[in-house]
């Protein structure tokens, strides 16, 4: 089945960056395997407890209702490229899409992969940086989310694209150290070959429903993965997927000139005001009614109820991708939210994890 990319508008809010061109192609329909899925969507009537919850679910006929699993789904490749024989790509562009004074480099880059990378939205991939370190050995790999949809950035499903934010920190001994790979990889110059492994990872694959409810939960860098979902679910054309659920997107950053891929995200809302919703929370320069810091989680828990209510639909998705602090922060809003309908939010979240619900990706 034949794919078009309708839409593709520019990267980055930073003055310096440059921009990707407009583009419709159509991709011929072997590179790409779709599946169809079944539908399975509705809305759970909630009783006070979570074995009610639960039960309620396997009273349903399960013949009509088989929930796809997106980790089982055919056709996602993972470990193509190992690092004792990676992919040699090519930089197409490297862009900086932070402000110059946020505090921090946050890069986006496009390598070539001429279709022998075939990858989904929500896998990684590995990069070795050229080089040896201390001992004289090759570099290790370091895992980067993949930031572009299968289609890629130019809808020729040629393409993989990163987001990688340039680490550089001050040690013990007050000297500057630069991270090895991301420094590599933020300095690359467009025509430099860069040796790529995988792709790897299912836990951020997208739900396969396309009515869904995919609640994305990012900070910084971790806007990755999401990025690939939204480019799916709102600049492509698919004969098998038109997104028409909710997703609903929290991003976290330090400061507004480090807000990733801002234009693109409000494209979307503008075209698609009933399909996405997008919030931010920009820690360094907003707080609460409290007058605490704007993270994440604070900005979720102004939405607490509703999204609580969202989760207790078996057609939501909850993917969190970024800083590993985030996690407990999050934790602790739900499970307070939890308490009040007497479940227990460990467990719920084993259940909801179970089904695929739940799913976290963070370092
Ligand atoms: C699944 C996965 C996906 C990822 N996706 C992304 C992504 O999309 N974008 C992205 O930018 N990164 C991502 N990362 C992180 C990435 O893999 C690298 O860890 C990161 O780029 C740093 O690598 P480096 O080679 O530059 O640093 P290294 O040379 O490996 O240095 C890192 C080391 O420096 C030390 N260090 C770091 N900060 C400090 C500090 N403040 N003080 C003292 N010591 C410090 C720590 O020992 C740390 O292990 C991801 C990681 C994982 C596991
Ligand atoms: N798949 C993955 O596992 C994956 C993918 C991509 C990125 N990552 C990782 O994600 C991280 C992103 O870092 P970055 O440098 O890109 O981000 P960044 O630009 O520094 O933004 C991170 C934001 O999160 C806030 N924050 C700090 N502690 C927090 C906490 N406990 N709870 C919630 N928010 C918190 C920061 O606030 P303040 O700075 O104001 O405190 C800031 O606003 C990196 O460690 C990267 O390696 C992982």
């Amino acid at each position: 089945m034949a794919t078009a990319v309708t839409a593709a508008v520019s990267l980055p809010s930073s003055k310096t960056s440059a921009s990707l061109s407009s583009k419709t192609s159509i991709i011929s329909p072997e590179r790409i395997n779709f599946v169809k899925v079944p539908l399975y969507y509705r809305n759970v009537s909630i009783g006070r407890k979570l074995v009610s919850i639960r039960a309620q679910v396997t009273t349903e006929a399960p013949a009509k209702v088989q929930k796809v699993s997106k980790k089982q789904e055919e056709g996602v490749v993972t470990n193509k490229y190992r690092p004792k024989d990676p992919y040699i790509g090519r930089c197409l562009l490297n862009t900086k899409i932070t402000g110059d004074d946020a505090p921090g480099e946050t890069w986006h880059m496009v390598f070539t992969t001429e279709g022998e990378l075939p990858y989904r939205e929500g896998q990684s991939i590995g990069v070795i940086a050229d080089g040896v370190d201390k001992n004289g050995k090759p570099h290790k790999l370091r895992l980067y989310s993949i930031g572009s949809s299968a289609l890629g950035d130019f809808g020729d499903s040629k393409t993989v694209s990163l987001c990688v934010k340039r680490l550089v920190y001050t040690n013990d001994q007050g000297e500057i150290v630069k991270g090895v790979c991301s420094n590599f990889l933020c300095d690359l110059k467009p025509g430099a070959e860069v040796k790529i492994t995988g792709p790897v990872g299912k836990e951020m694959l997208m739900p396969k429903d396309p009515n869904a409810t995919v609640v994305m939960l990012a900070t910084g860098t971790g806007i990755a993965p999401f990025r690939g979902f939204l480019w799916k679910m709102f600049f492509e054309k698919h004969d098998d997927y038109k997104f028409n659920g909710l997703a609903w997107l929290f991003l976290g950053v330090p400061t507004s000139s480090s807000l990733l891929y801002k234009e693109e995200f409000e494209k979307m809302k503008e075209k698609h005001p009933d399909n996405f919703r997008l919030d931010f929370a920009v820690s360094r320069e907003q707080t609460n009614e409290r007058g605490e810091k704007m993270y994440i989680q604070t900005r979720m828990a102004q939405y607490a109820e509703e999204l609580w209510e969202l989760l207790k639909k078996d057609n939501t998705f909850v993917y969190m991708c970024g800083l590993k602090g985030m996690e407990k922060g999050i934790d602790d809003i739900m499970a307070s939210l939890a308490a009040k309908d007497g479940i227990d939010w460990a467990e719920y979240k084993k259940q909801l994890k179970k089904g695929e619900q739940w799913n976290v990706e963070v370092y």
